[in-house]
């Protein structure tokens, strides 16, 4: 996590010398459960120890934001009240999830803020739901006397990507960034909402990211493309089953499925069959995880990199590269990470294979894309909290 005393001393330098509150929210790694949140199926995250920090204070104004993003250098003030809000996407997320907090009952008024990240952007790792539940925890805290609860603030970051950023993502990035805890991956049912907390500790395996650094760009992305796939798919089972209640894909059989193939035609059949064989994947994956049976874990990670790849199509020369590199280097389980097109790989390494991967890995990416992947080797931290 990055250094309290940075963020402070921008937010002194750039506004009035007052200091505020600071409060940090992590990104996250997903073990598996990839594109099943939006589908009702299940996630297997867990929060990192990078993410977003912001130091934040009320102005006393009614309603204008002076806001400093660190990193960009980038200052920019802007109104709550004005609908069209600021452009710049960095100051949507902090335009969306003010009005969202505002719609739950908190008084959002003026205020200042000045962030910074450590959570690479764009590499799959929810830098931006890392920004949502960041901005939230202090809004929540500063005007509305926490009295917004962690699902709510959940809720409001996912309703701030839908209605403000233009993607239309499920829960698993804003849940893991609040419920986030140190050591643990969390298996989350995203129909029901509950979830427990898995201790992970692989005796003799690590895990580690490797980034293309391949820009992930949801917005306006074929994300939404693939999501609108599973709708029809459900919608096309719904119709022929009016006795049954399909809300969706998690409510779908595999014959279900074939039955629709012809109607809904090869490219919205293929990708549901990717979200039905991920949502037995999770599951397949929590039974292995309890018996220690990383082998399994492993193979399932592989089977998840080939759909996404091969059936949902969101991945790219580069990850795939990436995977390979794995399987030859004999890594337990490896796949693309988060929502794809670019980002990262999550890797399950055994403990004395991994410097020869991660060396073999840098040394022949960089041979054929002129760069090396950067290596974030993965700690798991805690979720959404004030540090001051
Ligand atoms: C993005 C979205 C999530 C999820 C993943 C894919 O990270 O924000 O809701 O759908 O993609 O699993």
């Amino acid at each position: 996590m990055m250094d309290i005393e940075f963020v402070r001393s921008r937010f002194i330098k750039h506004f009035d010398g007052k200091t505020g509150n600071v409060y940090a929210s992590p990104g996250r790694i997903n073990l598996i459960g990839e594109h099943t949140d939006y589908n009702g199926g299940f996630v297997f995250p867990g929060a990192v120890d990078k993410g977003i920090m912001a130091e934040m204070r009320a102005n006393g104004t009614e309603d204008t934001v002076m806001a400093y993003a660190i990193d960009l250098k980038d200052r920019l003030d802007f109104h709550l009240n004005d609908p069209a809000g600021p452009k710049a996407s960095w100051a949507r997320y902090i335009y969306g999830i003010a009005l969202e907090m505002r719609k739950l009952g908190v008084p959002v008024k003026g205020f200042n803020i000045a962030f910074a990240g450590d959570v690479p952007l764009g590499a799959g790792m929810s830098s931006s739901a890392a920004m949502e539940s960041c901005f939230a925890c202090g809004l929540n805290d500063i005007f509305g006397e926490n009295k917004v609860s962690q699902w709510d603030m959940v809720l409001a970051g996912q309703a701030t990507e839908h209605n403000y950023c233009g993607v239309n993502c499920g829960i698993m990035d804003q849940f893991a960034s609040v419920f986030g805890k140190a050591g643990c991956l969390m298996r989350l049912d995203c129909r029901s909402r509950e979830f427990e907390y898995f201790p992970f500790k692989p005796d003799g395996y690590k895990l580690v990211l490797l980034n293309s650094k391949v820009k992930h760009e949801l917005a306006g992305s074929p994300y939404n493309d693939r999501r609108n796939s599973c709708e029809n798919v459900v919608k096309a089972i719904a119709k022929k089953h009016p006795e049954g209640k399909f809300e969706t894909l998690r409510d779908c059989t595999w014959e279900q499925l074939e039955e629709v193939r012809a109607e809904v035609g090869e490219e919205d059949y293929t990708r549901a069959h990717f979200v039905l064989g991920e949502k037995d994947r999770v599951l397949a994956v929590c039974d292995a995880l309890l018996e220690g049976d990383y082998e399994t874990v492993g193979q399932k990670m592989y089977e998840t990199h080939y759909g996404l790849s091969k059936e949902y199509e969101v991945s790219c020369e580069e990850l795939d590269y990436l995977n390979d590199l794995a399987k030859e280097n004999g890594v337990t389980g490896s796949r693309i990470m988060g929502g794809g097109f670019g980002g990262c790989t999550i890797n399950l390494v055994r403990a004395d294979l991994y410097n020869k991967f991660i060396a073999d890995a840098k040394a022949k990416f960089a041979a054929k894309y002129g760069h090396e992947p950067e290596v974030i080797d993965v700690v798991i931290g805690d979720g959404s909290r004030k540090l001051c």
